[in-house]
């Protein structure tokens, strides 16, 4: 058993840091976009046990990674809720149903009732436990209240996220109504994701730099923090991107690791964040578009940033889907290699 991430992120020592991909599952894998070819959507793949669990063992065996991060999304946990998602091929997540005003609230689905529906998730985790057989970790996941909101608001992706930013203001009754009821869902979920084989689970809150500090600590803080206090089997991990302004917020959670994106250099997250805590990040994910040199000296030096105790090396945010695949194996193949 590789049980490196789990030690990383205990805070137990290690003998090199571990090394994952946020979206290592996806686009810049061939065998993905074999298999996606051959489907009627994105849906499919993530409603089929058998198929989410072949795609997120894809990159274990083709990157040796030392983590499989199960094949879902965020968007399944306001589905369930009551407003479904559709995945617009080249555009992305589109909702033909969104809160539009504070009543609308009131209709949703909430906890154990919505959970109980992503049976396909539980499955698709029990799946890929039996057939990881050990070899490395399996990360359960979920979108942070406030980033599943925005979403349930917006409708799609948006530049200013006005809208669901304007809600906040206009309705903060109905907003925090919104975000208990997200916060029910997410903990039976994650919950029942950890009792289906979730070895680690990670929060991210993708939009959380998109709020201003008092906001960030009045809607988004104390849901994420009901999540870690309820999370109480496996290790948790919060990735709050572009919030460096609550790092140190972040770092009185009750979580075992940090996620860190490109905008906050190894030592300044270390000082924000504290001690007690295991870091991960932070590459930007264009440095996978430089030469192969060029990753490997970056990627050494993130390393002796951050050092290699406590640390998870991953990139700042997901990977993006045109990047070169050799690229992405010169920056794993180098951690892998790493001595200190
Ligand atoms: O390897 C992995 O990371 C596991 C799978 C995973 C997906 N989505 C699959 C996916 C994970 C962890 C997510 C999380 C997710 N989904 C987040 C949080 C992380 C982040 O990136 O900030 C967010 C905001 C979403 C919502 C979402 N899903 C968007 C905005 C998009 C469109 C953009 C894009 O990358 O295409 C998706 C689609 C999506 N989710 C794809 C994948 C592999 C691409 C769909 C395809 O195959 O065409």
């Amino acid at each position: 058993m590789n049980d490196l991430l789990l030690r990383a992120a205990r805070g137990e020592q290690v003998e090199r840091p571990p090394v994952w991909l946020m979206r290592q599952a996806g686009r810049i894998l061939p065998q993905y976009r074999a298999l996606r070819g051959k489907l009627s959507g994105f849906k499919e793949l993530v409603e089929t046990p058998e198929l989410a669990c072949e795609v997120t063992i894809q990159p274990v065996d083709e990157l040796n990674v030392d983590a499989a991060i199960i094949f879902s999304d965020i968007l399944v946990v306001p589905e369930v809720m009551g407003l479904s998602y559709e995945m617009i091929p080249g555009k992305g997540p589109m909702f033909p149903m969104t809160i539009q005003q504070g009543s609308d609230v009131d209709n949703l689905l909430s906890g154990e009732q919505a959970a109980v529906q992503l049976d396909y998730v539980y499955k698709a985790i029990e799946l890929t436990k039996q057939e990881l057989a050990g070899r490395v970790p399996l990360i359960g996941f979920a979108g942070a209240p406030w980033t599943v909101m925005a979403y349930m608001l917006e409708g799609s992706g948006s530049k200013t996220f006005s809208k669901a930013r304007r809600f906040l203001y206009r309705q903060p009754i109905a907003s925090r109504v919104l975000l208990q009821k997200i916060t029910d869902t997410t903990i039976a979920y994650l919950k029942k994701q950890v009792k289906a084989g979730a070895d680690l689970i990670q929060i991210f809150d993708s939009w959380a730099g998109i709020l201003g500090p008092e906001q960030y600590a009045e809607f988004s803080l104390p849901y994420i923090r009901q999540i870690c206090e309820a999370i109480t089997e496996v290790p948790v991990t919060v990735f709050a991107k572009n919030a460096w302004f609550a790092l140190d917020a972040v770092g009185q959670l009750d979580c075992d690791v940090v996620g860190i994106d490109w905008n906050t250099n190894p030592a300044e997250a270390r000082s924000r964040v504290g001690a007690s805590k295991t870091l991960q990040g932070n590459l930007d994910p264009c440095l996978l578009y430089a030469e192969p040199e060029t990753i490997q000296q970056a990627t050494r030096d993130m390393i002796e940033g951050f050092g290699h105790q406590q640390y998870i090396v991953n990139l700042g945010h997901g990977v993006y889907p045109d990047t070169p695949l050799d690229n992405v194996k010169v920056f794993v193949n180098e951690v892998l290699s790493y001595s200190s």
